[in-house]
């Protein structure tokens, strides 16, 4: 099997240990790192009341960022599954937080960033790369006609063509998923900025 090697800097550290009084808990393992520190990065572990605590796996980031432990730091919006900003690695999964509950965890709960993009702190990614690539993209409608005096129709058949690409929500797990975007992700576009860019192709 492969060896890999991580840069010296790169590998996590054992962390800190946040334990709860409570007697029905879940385990949360959560990867921490703060460029600011120039400390490696480490893998905290948080005991989390579940009696107390919302179903998904984004109320308990959110419980233990208010209760236990404010350093931690994750992006989040909507909390129902449309602004694609609580995309992490959650179980060896890349997925929404907000939609990702418990209950489809055995033991505990490993939390890291999107893998193979840069960390700005904790389990925020810098994303900047792959929205500059959904810019090179020109993501918006374009015709080779003048603008009419009226709204253009679509046929029912042409706006089918779009079900499956318009709910892209551009959340980044499936790019990030992707091993070739991994290693070639400077010449690449990825999965979503692919679907994006046919997305208004096929927009009649
Ligand atoms: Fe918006 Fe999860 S918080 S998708």
């Amino acid at each position: 099997m492969a060896q890999l090697t991580l840069p010296k800097g790169s590998r996590p550290q054992p962390g800190k240990y946040f334990p709860s009084k409570a007697t029905n808990k879940h385990i949360y393992k959560i990867y921490r790192y703060d460029p600011d520190g120039g400390d490696n990065p480490r893998v905290d572990t948080y005991e989390v009341d579940a009696d107390s605590c919302g179903p998904m796996v984004l109320d308990a980031l959110i419980k233990i960022k208010n209760e236990i432990d404010p350093t931690l730091t994750f992006r989040r919006s909507c909390r129902e599954g449309i602004c694609g900003s609580c995309a992490m690695n959650i179980d060896g999964t890349n997925t929404l937080a907000c939609l990702k509950g418990h209950d489809e965890i055995k033991g505990d709960v490993a939390v890291y960033p999107l893998p193979h993009m840069p960390v700005i702190k904790d389990l925020v990614p810098d994303l900047s790369h792959f929205y500059a690539q959904y810019e090179s993209i020109e993501p918006w409608l374009k015709t080779d006609t003048p603008a009419p005096t009226r709204e253009r129709l679509q046929s029912k058949e042409d706006r089918a063509e779009l079900d499956g690409l318009y709910e892209c929500i551009l959340c980044a797990c499936c790019s990030t998923a992707c091993p070739s975007y991994w290693w070639n992700g400077d010449r690449y576009l990825g999965p979503a900025i692919l679907l994006q860019a046919y997305r208004w192709l096929a927009d009649s």
